[in-house]
């Protein structure tokens, strides 16, 4: 097996390598002036099992890149394909909301049919209940609950859990049952991608606790900025924030979440400065 950084995910694939005791090689990606992709193999790969380590963050690029690299490993001869996208972009378009739009998660999975596998970190299945009906090859699906789970163990004595919205019951519920946490999910309507509304169905006093609110992706952060701001009225000690996929696309509502939290912690499916939590040991056993 040879895991294959690529340009998104290198120093996590060192890291599944070394973990894993095999070999390393770094895809090699540059741009012709025009902007296409060059992309080339440093190491031979006929007959091998090739691991290509690509989160999906900047979607577009990133998954271009990681199909050129899978469409060149086949033709060199790789004998198996294996995707490890910690973070699987494009989850979220599950359905068609308006005449006319695509459901780029299917088409994503149509695109995916060159791997033998795909490995990934909790993605968003919301009205998908498994990876399958959008990803026509063998799919697996960590999860990075235990970890988040370790992490406020370690960290934080008998705090609140609150989910911001009704989808982020698999992650906030679960983790708060499994630390015997109380916990709470927000409702929460959206308008467009920076219009969020949140409320919290029901009573829970959050007076001078500990809060933390957990949620699967930070995408703009409108979500988690409306779930800081009703949470406030009621005067908790601290509120922090945990999520599995830290894309913060928009710099001031993430300025606005800082200034108004303790503390921000992801884990490093994608790689920013609040990654702390490690999911190497997690993709490495999965590839065992
Ligand atoms: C959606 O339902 C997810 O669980 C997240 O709450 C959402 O993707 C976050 O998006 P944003 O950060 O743009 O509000």
């Amino acid at each position: 097996m040879i895991i294959i950084g690529c340009s998104k995910s290198r120093e996590l694939a060192k890291s599944i390598a070394k973990k894993l005791k095999v070999k390393y090689s770094e895809l090699l990606v540059n741009k012709f002036p025009d902007g296409e992709f060059h992309i080339r193999y440093m190491t031979d790969i006929k007959n091998e099992i090739i691991v290509l380590v690509q989160t999906l963050h900047e979607p577009n690029e990133s998954t271009l890149e990681l199909l050129f690299a899978a469409y060149t490993a086949k033709d060199l001869g790789a004998k198996k394909i294996i995707a490890v996208c910690p973070y699987l972009a494009y989850m979220r378009q599950d359905k068609r909301f308006n005449s006319g739009e695509a459901v780029s998660s299917k088409y994503m999975g149509q695109l995916f049919k060159i791997f033998d596998t795909l490995i990934t970190i909790d993605p968003h299945l919301h009205r998908y209940k498994n990876l399958n009906e959008a990803y026509p090859i063998k799919c697996i699906k960590l999860s990075a609950n235990l970890l988040i789970e370790d992490f406020i163990a370690k960290n934080y004595n008998n705090p609140i859990i609150i989910g911001p919205d009704d989808e982020s019951y698999q992650w906030a519920s679960s983790i708060a049952n499994k630390i015997h946490a109380s916990a709470a999910v927000m409702h929460k309507n959206r308008f467009t991608s920076n219009k969020v509304r949140v409320h919290l169905n029901e009573e829970i006093d959050m007076n001078k606790k500990d809060v933390i609110i957990i949620d699967d992706i930070i995408s703009t952060g409108h979500t988690i900025f409306e779930a800081i701001k009703t949470i406030k009225k009621d005067k908790p000690k601290s509120i922090n924030i945990i999520a599995i996929h830290g894309v913060f696309a928009d710099k001031k509502i993430y300025d606005d979440i800082k200034d108004n939290t303790k503390s921000i912690v992801t884990t490093n499916t994608i790689q920013n400065k609040h990654s702390d939590i490690n999911v190497a040991d997690l993709i490495a056993n999965a590839l065992k």
